[in-house]
Protein backbone atom coordinates (compact mmCIF):
# COMPACT_ATOMS: atom_id res chain seq x y z
CA UNK A 1 0.00 0.00 0.00
CA UNK A 2 1.08 3.44 -0.36
CA UNK A 3 2.00 5.53 2.53
CA UNK A 4 0.29 8.69 3.10
CA UNK A 5 1.33 10.13 6.08
CA UNK A 6 -0.05 8.86 10.07
CA UNK A 7 -3.87 9.43 9.71
CA UNK A 8 -3.89 7.49 6.82
CA UNK A 9 -1.76 4.40 8.61
CA UNK A 10 -3.55 4.84 12.28
CA UNK A 11 -7.06 6.08 11.48
CA UNK A 12 -8.81 3.70 13.83
CA UNK A 13 -6.30 5.09 16.99
CA UNK A 14 -7.05 8.56 15.76
CA UNK A 15 -10.28 11.21 16.30
CA UNK A 16 -10.90 11.32 13.14
CA UNK A 17 -13.89 10.44 10.99
CA UNK A 18 -15.06 9.97 7.25
CA UNK A 19 -15.76 13.70 6.70
CA UNK A 20 -12.68 14.73 8.57
CA UNK A 21 -10.54 16.30 5.31
CA UNK A 22 -7.20 14.74 5.50
CA UNK A 23 -4.45 17.64 5.34
CA UNK A 24 -1.17 15.44 5.04
CA UNK A 25 2.19 15.59 3.64
CA UNK A 26 2.66 12.36 3.98
CA UNK A 27 4.57 12.85 7.71
CA UNK A 28 5.49 9.95 9.82
CA UNK A 29 7.35 6.74 8.65
CA UNK A 30 10.21 7.88 9.84
CA UNK A 31 13.62 5.60 10.14
CA UNK A 32 14.24 3.64 13.76
CA UNK A 33 18.09 3.56 13.08
CA UNK A 34 20.13 0.97 15.05
CA UNK A 35 23.16 3.09 16.07
CA UNK A 36 25.91 0.31 16.36
CA UNK A 37 28.78 3.11 16.04
CA UNK A 38 27.60 4.94 19.13
CA UNK A 39 26.88 1.67 21.03
CA UNK A 40 30.67 0.45 20.07
CA UNK A 41 31.88 4.08 21.17
CA UNK A 42 29.73 3.79 24.09
CA UNK A 43 30.79 0.32 24.73
CA UNK A 44 27.20 -0.74 25.81
CA UNK A 45 25.57 -3.96 25.78
CA UNK A 46 22.54 -3.08 24.53
CA UNK A 47 20.72 -1.90 21.60
CA UNK A 48 19.97 1.68 20.92
CA UNK A 49 17.77 3.06 18.06
CA UNK A 50 17.63 6.96 17.18
CA UNK A 51 14.08 7.77 15.74
CA UNK A 52 15.00 10.35 13.31
CA UNK A 53 12.34 13.20 13.31
CA UNK A 54 14.21 15.28 11.71
CA UNK A 55 13.07 12.96 8.02
CA UNK A 56 9.81 14.70 8.47
CA UNK A 57 8.20 16.38 5.80
CA UNK A 58 9.01 20.09 7.40
CA UNK A 59 12.25 18.13 9.31
CA UNK A 60 10.47 18.09 12.91
CA UNK A 61 8.11 15.90 14.62
CA UNK A 62 5.70 18.45 14.84
CA UNK A 63 4.47 17.30 11.46
CA UNK A 64 2.46 14.19 13.52
CA UNK A 65 0.67 16.86 15.68
CA UNK A 66 0.46 19.22 12.54
CA UNK A 67 -1.41 17.21 10.63
CA UNK A 68 -3.99 16.31 12.96
CA UNK A 69 -4.38 19.91 14.25
CA UNK A 70 -4.97 21.47 10.18
CA UNK A 71 -7.20 18.41 9.88
CA UNK A 72 -9.61 19.15 12.64
CA UNK A 73 -9.50 22.80 12.49
CA UNK A 74 -10.59 22.65 8.83
CA UNK A 75 -13.09 19.89 9.65
CA UNK A 76 -14.59 22.92 12.39
CA UNK A 77 -14.77 25.27 9.88
CA UNK A 78 -11.99 27.37 10.90
CA UNK A 79 -10.10 29.78 8.46
CA UNK A 80 -7.21 30.88 10.71
CA UNK A 81 -4.79 29.11 13.48
CA UNK A 82 -2.00 30.60 15.13
CA UNK A 83 1.07 29.66 17.37
CA UNK A 84 3.67 30.77 19.22
CA UNK A 85 7.01 28.83 18.85
CA UNK A 86 10.76 28.18 18.93
CA UNK A 87 10.71 27.73 15.33
CA UNK A 88 9.66 24.33 14.22
CA UNK A 89 5.78 24.55 15.43
CA UNK A 90 5.86 27.84 13.05
CA UNK A 91 7.55 26.17 10.32
CA UNK A 92 4.97 23.23 10.40
CA UNK A 93 1.93 25.08 10.73
CA UNK A 94 3.06 27.56 8.19
CA UNK A 95 3.46 24.33 5.53
CA UNK A 96 0.12 22.58 6.44
CA UNK A 97 -1.88 25.84 6.68
CA UNK A 98 -0.50 26.64 3.13
CA UNK A 99 -1.36 23.35 1.74
CA UNK A 100 -4.98 23.44 3.57
CA UNK A 101 -5.28 27.32 2.20
CA UNK A 102 -5.85 29.29 5.89
CA UNK A 103 -4.43 31.44 7.11
CA UNK A 104 -1.24 31.24 9.14
CA UNK A 105 0.42 33.42 12.24
CA UNK A 106 3.17 32.70 14.29
CA UNK A 107 4.57 34.45 17.19
CA UNK A 108 8.01 33.91 17.72
CA UNK A 109 10.91 34.65 20.15
CA UNK A 110 13.08 37.77 18.18
CA UNK A 111 16.26 36.36 17.59
CA UNK A 112 15.98 33.27 19.28
CA UNK A 113 15.11 31.18 16.64
CA UNK A 114 17.02 29.14 14.46
CA UNK A 115 17.69 30.46 10.61
CA UNK A 116 16.17 27.62 8.74
CA UNK A 117 12.82 27.50 10.67
CA UNK A 118 12.27 31.54 10.13
CA UNK A 119 12.59 30.37 6.65
CA UNK A 120 10.22 27.99 6.49
CA UNK A 121 7.64 30.23 7.91
CA UNK A 122 8.32 32.89 6.03
CA UNK A 123 8.27 30.99 2.53
CA UNK A 124 4.85 29.22 3.42
CA UNK A 125 3.14 32.60 3.65
CA UNK A 126 2.77 32.71 7.40
CA UNK A 127 2.49 36.04 9.17
CA UNK A 128 5.49 36.10 11.33
CA UNK A 129 5.47 38.22 14.01
CA UNK A 130 8.74 38.50 16.01
CA UNK A 131 7.85 39.39 19.52
CA UNK A 132 10.34 41.11 22.30
CA UNK A 133 9.90 38.58 24.62
CA UNK A 134 10.66 34.51 25.43
CA UNK A 135 8.47 32.07 24.28
CA UNK A 136 6.81 31.73 27.36
CA UNK A 137 5.60 35.35 26.68
CA UNK A 138 4.87 34.79 23.27
CA UNK A 139 2.59 31.33 24.16
CA UNK A 140 0.64 33.87 26.85
CA UNK A 141 -0.39 36.37 24.27
CA UNK A 142 -1.18 33.67 21.81
CA UNK A 143 -3.35 32.06 24.64
CA UNK A 144 -5.01 35.18 25.16
CA UNK A 145 -5.60 36.00 21.55
CA UNK A 146 -7.66 32.52 20.89
CA UNK A 147 -9.80 33.23 23.65
CA UNK A 148 -11.21 36.48 22.60
CA UNK A 149 -10.98 36.07 18.65
CA UNK A 150 -11.98 33.06 15.86
CA UNK A 151 -8.70 31.84 15.11
CA UNK A 152 -7.29 28.15 16.26
CA UNK A 153 -4.31 27.57 18.56
CA UNK A 154 -2.17 25.18 17.21
CA UNK A 155 0.19 25.07 19.79
CA UNK A 156 0.30 20.87 21.86
CA UNK A 157 -2.29 22.68 24.38
CA UNK A 158 -4.56 21.85 21.23
CA UNK A 159 -5.27 18.21 22.22
CA UNK A 160 -5.39 16.76 18.59
CA UNK A 161 -1.52 17.58 18.60
CA UNK A 162 -0.58 14.89 21.13
CA UNK A 163 -3.12 12.60 19.36
CA UNK A 164 -1.05 13.25 15.70
CA UNK A 165 2.40 13.00 18.11
CA UNK A 166 1.48 9.53 20.04
CA UNK A 167 1.54 7.70 16.33
CA UNK A 168 5.49 7.59 16.71
CA UNK A 169 4.95 5.54 20.18
CA UNK A 170 2.78 3.26 17.58
CA UNK A 171 5.64 3.21 15.05
CA UNK A 172 8.66 2.59 17.44
CA UNK A 173 6.73 -0.64 18.89
CA UNK A 174 5.14 -1.71 15.24
CA UNK A 175 8.90 -1.60 14.53
CA UNK A 176 10.53 -3.18 17.32
CA UNK A 177 7.42 -5.72 17.69
CA UNK A 178 6.85 -4.27 21.29
CA UNK A 179 8.18 -1.67 23.58
CA UNK A 180 11.83 -0.53 24.20
CA UNK A 181 12.41 -0.62 28.37
CA UNK A 182 14.07 3.71 28.17
CA UNK A 183 13.13 6.23 26.03
CA UNK A 184 14.97 9.06 25.76
CA UNK A 185 13.57 12.52 24.84
CA UNK A 186 14.12 16.40 24.77
CA UNK A 187 11.24 18.04 27.07
CA UNK A 188 10.88 21.84 25.89
CA UNK A 189 6.86 22.95 26.01
CA UNK A 190 6.42 19.25 27.35
CA UNK A 191 4.18 18.19 24.72
CA UNK A 192 5.77 15.61 23.08
CA UNK A 193 6.94 13.29 25.82
CA UNK A 194 3.08 13.55 26.77
CA UNK A 195 2.15 12.14 23.50
CA UNK A 196 4.59 9.38 23.34
CA UNK A 197 3.91 7.93 27.12
CA UNK A 198 0.15 8.33 25.83
CA UNK A 199 0.94 6.44 22.63
CA UNK A 200 2.81 3.83 24.78
CA UNK A 201 -0.19 3.33 27.02
CA UNK A 202 -2.80 3.06 24.70
CA UNK A 203 -0.92 1.13 21.87
CA UNK A 204 -0.05 -1.34 24.15
CA UNK A 205 -3.69 -1.68 26.01
CA UNK A 206 -5.27 -1.68 22.48
CA UNK A 207 -2.89 -4.09 20.67
CA UNK A 208 -2.65 -6.75 23.76
CA UNK A 209 0.84 -7.00 23.20
CA UNK A 210 -0.04 -9.64 26.16
CA UNK A 211 2.13 -12.41 24.74
CA UNK A 212 4.79 -10.41 25.78
CA UNK A 213 3.45 -9.04 28.90
CA UNK A 214 4.08 -5.65 26.99
CA UNK A 215 6.25 -3.67 29.74
CA UNK A 216 6.04 0.23 28.89
CA UNK A 217 9.24 1.48 28.65
CA UNK A 218 10.70 4.36 31.34
CA UNK A 219 10.19 7.60 29.91
CA UNK A 220 14.08 9.82 30.00
CA UNK A 221 13.09 13.46 29.56
CA UNK A 222 15.70 16.06 29.21
CA UNK A 223 15.87 19.91 29.85
CA UNK A 224 19.02 22.24 28.99
CA UNK A 225 20.39 23.51 32.42
CA UNK A 226 19.66 26.79 31.71
CA UNK A 227 15.99 26.24 30.76
CA UNK A 228 15.03 23.65 33.29
CA UNK A 229 12.09 24.74 34.68
CA UNK A 230 10.62 20.93 35.56
CA UNK A 231 13.95 19.84 37.26
CA UNK A 232 14.43 22.86 39.49
CA UNK A 233 10.75 23.09 40.50
CA UNK A 234 9.48 26.45 39.37
CA UNK A 235 9.55 28.41 36.24
CA UNK A 236 12.88 29.95 34.52
CA UNK A 237 12.14 33.35 33.94
CA UNK A 238 15.17 34.12 31.73
CA UNK A 239 15.76 30.24 30.07
CA UNK A 240 19.36 30.04 28.32
CA UNK A 241 20.80 27.29 26.25
CA UNK A 242 22.35 27.81 22.48
CA UNK A 243 19.12 24.87 21.98
CA UNK A 244 17.26 27.73 21.11
CA UNK A 245 13.84 24.78 20.48
CA UNK A 246 13.59 23.71 24.24
CA UNK A 247 14.49 27.37 25.47
CA UNK A 248 11.41 27.17 27.60
CA UNK A 249 11.24 28.36 30.66
CA UNK A 250 7.41 27.47 31.65
CA UNK A 251 6.12 24.59 29.63
CA UNK A 252 2.45 24.20 29.03
CA UNK A 253 2.42 20.19 29.85
CA UNK A 254 4.40 20.87 32.35
CA UNK A 255 1.92 18.46 35.07
CA UNK A 256 1.24 16.15 32.22
CA UNK A 257 5.36 15.09 31.68
CA UNK A 258 5.66 14.96 35.42
CA UNK A 259 2.79 12.01 35.41
CA UNK A 260 4.45 10.33 31.97
CA UNK A 261 7.30 10.39 34.77
CA UNK A 262 6.80 9.30 37.50
CA UNK A 263 3.94 6.38 35.62
CA UNK A 264 6.77 5.25 33.93
CA UNK A 265 8.80 5.06 36.67
CA UNK A 266 11.16 7.69 34.75
CA UNK A 267 13.44 10.67 34.92
CA UNK A 268 13.53 14.33 33.95
CA UNK A 269 17.01 15.67 34.32
CA UNK A 270 18.63 18.30 33.08
CA UNK A 271 22.04 18.24 30.60
CA UNK A 272 24.27 20.87 29.90
CA UNK A 273 24.84 22.77 26.66
CA UNK A 274 28.31 21.29 26.50
CA UNK A 275 26.73 17.65 26.94
CA UNK A 276 24.67 18.72 24.14
CA UNK A 277 26.91 19.32 21.42
CA UNK A 278 29.11 16.45 22.25
CA UNK A 279 26.25 14.57 21.42
CA UNK A 280 25.57 17.04 18.79
CA UNK A 281 28.76 15.95 17.17
CA UNK A 282 28.59 12.30 17.94
CA UNK A 283 25.52 11.66 15.60
CA UNK A 284 26.62 13.32 12.35
CA UNK A 285 29.77 12.31 13.00
CA UNK A 286 29.28 8.27 13.72
CA UNK A 287 26.08 7.74 12.34
CA UNK A 288 25.48 10.29 9.42
CA UNK A 289 22.48 11.52 11.17
CA UNK A 290 22.55 15.66 11.23
CA UNK A 291 20.08 16.88 14.20
CA UNK A 292 19.21 20.32 15.59
CA UNK A 293 21.17 20.99 18.73
CA UNK A 294 17.71 20.21 21.19
CA UNK A 295 17.37 16.99 19.08
CA UNK A 296 21.14 15.73 20.42
CA UNK A 297 19.62 16.14 24.28
CA UNK A 298 18.07 12.73 23.95
CA UNK A 299 21.44 11.07 23.52
CA UNK A 300 23.28 13.38 25.66
CA UNK A 301 20.91 12.36 28.38
CA UNK A 302 21.84 8.53 27.67
CA UNK A 303 25.34 9.18 27.55
CA UNK A 304 24.97 10.94 31.38
CA UNK A 305 22.61 7.83 32.61
CA UNK A 306 24.96 5.10 31.26
CA UNK A 307 28.34 7.29 32.47
CA UNK A 308 26.34 7.22 35.69
CA UNK A 309 25.58 3.40 36.22
CA UNK A 310 21.95 4.53 36.44
CA UNK A 311 20.64 2.08 33.82
CA UNK A 312 19.45 -1.62 34.54
CA UNK A 313 21.15 -3.42 31.89
CA UNK A 314 19.99 -6.56 32.33
CA UNK A 315 17.98 -8.47 30.03
CA UNK A 316 14.26 -7.54 30.40
CA UNK A 317 11.18 -9.70 30.31
CA UNK A 318 10.41 -7.72 27.07
CA UNK A 319 13.77 -7.90 25.43
CA UNK A 320 16.84 -10.24 25.84
CA UNK A 321 19.35 -7.25 25.10
CA UNK A 322 17.66 -4.30 26.76
CA UNK A 323 16.60 -1.65 23.95
CA UNK A 324 17.04 2.19 23.94
CA UNK A 325 14.85 4.55 21.42
CA UNK A 326 16.79 8.36 21.46
CA UNK A 327 13.86 10.47 19.91
CA UNK A 328 16.18 13.04 17.17
CA UNK A 329 13.18 15.57 17.05
CA UNK A 330 14.69 17.61 14.49
CA UNK A 331 16.82 18.31 11.48
CA UNK A 332 20.73 19.52 11.54
CA UNK A 333 19.54 21.89 8.63
CA UNK A 334 17.45 23.63 10.95
CA UNK A 335 20.33 25.73 12.37
CA UNK A 336 22.98 26.07 10.49
CA UNK A 337 24.89 28.52 11.72
CA UNK A 338 24.81 26.15 15.11
CA UNK A 339 26.59 23.84 13.30
CA UNK A 340 28.99 25.58 11.05
CA UNK A 341 30.29 27.28 14.85
CA UNK A 342 30.48 23.55 16.09
CA UNK A 343 32.78 21.84 12.98
CA UNK A 344 36.06 22.79 11.54
CA UNK A 345 35.68 25.35 8.53
CA UNK A 346 36.49 24.66 4.80
CA UNK A 347 39.86 25.15 3.90
CA UNK A 348 40.39 27.88 1.05
CA UNK A 349 43.26 27.15 -1.57
CA UNK A 350 44.06 28.10 -4.70
CA UNK A 351 43.83 25.63 -8.15
CA UNK A 352 47.14 24.21 -7.00
CA UNK A 353 46.55 20.99 -7.61
CA UNK A 354 49.60 19.68 -5.38
CA UNK A 355 48.37 21.63 -2.48
CA UNK A 356 44.81 20.07 -2.88
CA UNK A 357 46.12 16.63 -3.11
CA UNK A 358 48.22 17.53 0.24
CA UNK A 359 45.08 18.74 1.87
CA UNK A 360 43.12 15.29 1.08
CA UNK A 361 45.39 13.78 2.40
CA UNK A 362 46.68 11.22 0.06
N1 LIG B 1 13.10 19.31 19.93
C1 LIG B 1 12.78 20.20 19.00
C2 LIG B 1 13.58 20.22 17.75
C3 LIG B 1 11.69 21.09 19.19
O1 LIG B 1 11.39 21.97 18.25
C4 LIG B 1 10.97 21.03 20.40
C5 LIG B 1 9.87 21.95 20.65
C6 LIG B 1 11.34 20.05 21.34
C7 LIG B 1 12.40 19.21 21.08
C8 LIG B 1 10.61 19.88 22.62
O2 LIG B 1 9.36 19.33 22.43
O3 LIG B 1 8.01 21.15 23.40
O4 LIG B 1 7.02 18.93 22.95
O5 LIG B 1 8.67 19.23 24.80
N2 LIG B 1 9.59 22.94 19.94
C9 LIG B 1 8.42 23.80 20.11
C10 LIG B 1 8.30 24.76 18.94
C11 LIG B 1 8.33 24.43 21.42
O6 LIG B 1 7.71 25.84 19.09
O7 LIG B 1 8.73 24.42 17.84
P1 LIG B 1 8.18 19.67 23.45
Amino acid sequence: MIYKGIIERYRKYLPVTEKTPIVSLFEGNTPLLRAHNIEKHMGVKFRIYLKFEGANPTGSFKDRGMTMAISKAVEEGSKAVICASTGNTAASAAAYSARAGIKCSVIIPDGSIALGKLSQAMMHGAKVIALKGNFDEALKIVLEITKNYPITLVNSLNPYRIEGQKTASFEIMDFLGCSPDYHFIPVGNAGNITAYWKGYKEYCAKKKLTHHTCVLPHMMGFQASGSAPIVRGKPIKNPKTLATAIKIGNPASWKKAEAARDESKGVIDIVTDAEIVKAYKLLAALEGVFVEPASAASLAGLIKYFKKGSLNCQPSTVNSQPVIVCTLTGHGLKDPDRAIKSATRPKVLGQDMKKIIKEIGL
